[in-house]
């Protein structure tokens, strides 16, 4: 796998600095790359020494960097698991070598909570409810078909499962919304734009595109365009992330709803770290705060926009 140390043997903490183990899932998104600059450039403020290594979007490659990491005896392990399965033999390893675990952004479905000590990140599932609930009032009192596309992200992450369930679960009130394809666009652009030419081709009415993610829907955008369609007026778009190309993208009326995503964890992260080396009792659950923006407020919020 890529990223710097992670498979290098090292010494844990050393001169009193805690040592951070951190694998990212890789670089698949604009929300990615502003995740990894905000935990890389938090761990420099707090004075930790962070082992990053990115997983290139492969679970095999996470957990040899965790091995790696508890051969290291880095003080704390961190990571973003990219699918929410198959994490409970790695997490024991930890666990017994005496190494608190945090996850950051993603979930996984291991029964025994004992195994990492905290989960910072978003409601997935609450983001997936916005999405329905702004499509719901967007067409309120009308009563036609909506033919819905949607562009699901990496399968078996937790941000796919939960924001196709909970969108799911809000349009189901009303026969009227039509779920006519889903697939993945595994969270990239390119994927993105290459299943929506194969969704135009194949249904030419359609009406919303639900993107589990902005890069997804920019990609989608692409294709859109290119099919000689005007996105956000002859197809309605809602994406999630708030990135600034998806924001720039709403501001100028090719997407109509974004729910915002916060990749801005690193402060947080750092904290958790310092607290779980120290013995301090921290939260089972920290989560994101996050709103929701419309063509308007992402106007007027696109200037201050850091990632
Ligand atoms: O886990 C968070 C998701 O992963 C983001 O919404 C998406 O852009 C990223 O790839």
């Amino acid at each position: 796998c890529g990223g710097e140390d992670a498979g290098s043997g090292g010494s844990g903490s050393g001169g009193g600095k805690i040592t951070l183990g951190f694998s990212q899932v890789g670089a698949e998104s604009g929300w990615r790359t502003a995740n990894t600059k905000s935990i890389q450039e938090s761990a420099a403020t707090a004075g930790i020494d962070l082992k990053f290594s990115d997983a290139q979007g492969k679970q095999e490659n996470q957990i040899k960097a965790l091995r790696s990491f508890i051969a290291q005896r880095v003080d704390v392990i961190a990571f973003s698991p990219v699918v929410e399965s198959g994490w409970d033999t790695v997490l024991k390893e930890a666990k017994d070598a005496d190494i608190p675990v945090i996850l950051t952004d993603r979930a996984v479905d291991s029964q025994d909570t004992s195994l990492y000590k905290s989960f910072i990140g978003s409601d997935f599932v609450l983001e997936g409810k916005k999405a329905g609930e702004w499509l719901v009032k967007e067409y309120e009192g009308k009563t036609d078909t909506v033919n819905i596309v949607e562009l699901q992200g990496t399968p078996g992450a937790a941000p796919a499962n939960d924001r196709k369930a909970g969108f799911a679960d809000v349009i189901k009130a009303d026969p009227k919304f039509k779920v006519i394809a889903s697939q993945t666009g595994q969270f990239t652009r390119t994927d993105g734009k290459e299943v929506m030419e194969a969704f135009l081709k194949t249904y030419p009415d359609i009406d919303v595109l639900y993107a589990h993610n902005d890069d997804m829907g920019l990609g989608a955008i692409e294709a859109i365009e290119a099919a000689g369609k005007k996105p956000g007026t002859d197809i309605k778009i809602i994406t999630v992330d708030a990135v600034k190309d998806g924001m720039t993208a709403l501001a100028g009326g090719k997407i109509n709803y974004i729910v915002e995503c916060s990749p801005l964890l690193g402060p947080q992260l750092m904290d958790l770290a310092k607290k779980v080396k120290a013995g301090e009792q921290v939260p089972q659950r920290v989560l994101t705060e996050e709103t929701t923006f419309t063509q308007e407020q992402a106007k007027a919020a696109l200037p201050d926009r850091k990632y």
